[in-house]
């Protein structure tokens, strides 16, 4: 993403192709936007009646793993609202003036799309509270002795934030967010509808097996998908195919390293490490982390939920446990019996 001086950043006006290409995959209303069922439905209540009584939507807060569509939601709400939006992000707002500067180019009922919101500085998150509730900031001018309080009213807005991480959310800053919603990963179903869609923009075609073996293999996640996709495309026009077909995903797939519960290197290297070094555990996230050489955060938000959420560890209260449908996908015998 570009990024101006007031940390404003403009999704895919970077001018890479993989910019524009993120840009043109995005569905851009709620009825082209798969899955994620529960926060279409609810969200679709809350504009219309935003709508009808013509004020700002309340404040979002979009949290969930990475790829499953926080960004593209925020610019959903947007445009369903038929309003602006200003695209930002925890870590770029550092002084108070940044903050100030993205408020002030607000019109009424914009958007303000805060990415890795639990990032924020604490004097702008200070700042958010009286901005959300009330709409104004009082800021102080000046340095030493000519320094005075100005008091900035502000037009309505939306505050949408959006984190990985929502447990690093303070309690007031999550408890002006009116609407707080979960994204879920997706079903293999969906992320095959989401696979035939971005197919069709890519002007490549696929066939059902196909599509189906990448869903299938695609973490839940639709921003890996439409990556996925992209490689298979190259080895089935390399191989002079008329569609992307079962075998290019199995040869495609093969190369990456992704297994056929697309599962990457550093998942099997997770699990293989509790099993061979910790008998499956129970082991803690941060002795996992110093093992295989990744941040424990990053274990916590992208690893381990989707090994959660595809059943192969559970969580104990005295540590994370390979499950025997673990070690069943990766060949090694179960024999633990009464341990979990
Ligand atoms: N519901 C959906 N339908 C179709 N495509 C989707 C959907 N959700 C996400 N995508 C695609 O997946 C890609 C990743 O989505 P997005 O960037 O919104 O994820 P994110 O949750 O913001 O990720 P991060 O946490 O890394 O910021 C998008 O480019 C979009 O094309
Ligand atoms: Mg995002």
């Amino acid at each position: 993403m570009a990024s101006d001086e007031h940390g404003v950043m403009t999704p895919g006006l970077d001018g890479t192709a993989e910019g524009q290409l993120e840009v043109s995959l995005r569905p851009k209303t709620l009825a082209t936007y798969i899955g994620q069922e529960k926060i279409r439905h609810e969200l679709g209540v809350y504009i219309k009646a935003a709508k009808a009584r013509e004020e700002a939507l309340d404040h979002v807060l979009l949290y969930g793993p990475p790829g499953l569509g926080k960004t593209t939601l925020a610019m959903v709400i947007a445009n369903e609202m038929g309003v602006g939006i200003k695209t930002t992000s925890g870590p770029a707002i550092e002084k108070p003036g940044d903050l100030v500067a993205l408020l002030n180019e607000l019109q009424p009922g914009d958007v303000l799309f805060i990415d890795e919101i639990h990032r924020l500085p604490k004097v702008i998150e200070e700042m958010l509270y009286s901005a959300m509730e009330d709409f104004f900031i009082d800021i102080v001018v000046g340095e030493g002795p000519t320094s005075h309080p100005v008091h900035f009213p502000l037009p309505p807005f939306t505050l949408v934030g959006a984190t990985t991480r929502v447990g690093q959310l303070t309690a007031p800053l999550r408890d002006r967010f009116g609407i707080v919603e979960r994204l879920n990963y997706y079903t293999p179903d969906e992320l095959g509808q989401i696979i035939n869609r971005s197919a069709q923009i890519f002007a490549t075609a696929i066939d059902a097996a196909g599509a189906k073996e990448l869903a299938w293999r695609s973490r839940g996640t639709p921003r890996i998908a439409n990556r996925l996709l992209k490689r298979v495309r190259d080895f089935a026009q390399v191989a002079g195919k008329q569609a992307i077909d079962r075998e290019s995903v199995n040869q495609a797939l093969t190369l990456l390293d992704v297994d056929q519960r697309g599962l990457d290197a550093t998942d099997r290297k997770l699990l293989l490490t509790m099993i061979n070094y910790y008998g499956g555990g129970p082991v803690g996230v941060k002795t996992l982390a110093a093992n295989i050489g990744e941040e424990a955060g990053t274990i916590e938000e992208v690893y381990e939920p989707y090994l959660l959420q595809i059943g192969f560890i559970s969580r104990t209260p005295r540590g994370r446990v390979a499950t025997a449908a673990a070690y069943d996908h990766l060949g090694i015998p179960f024999e633990k019996e009464g341990k979990q």
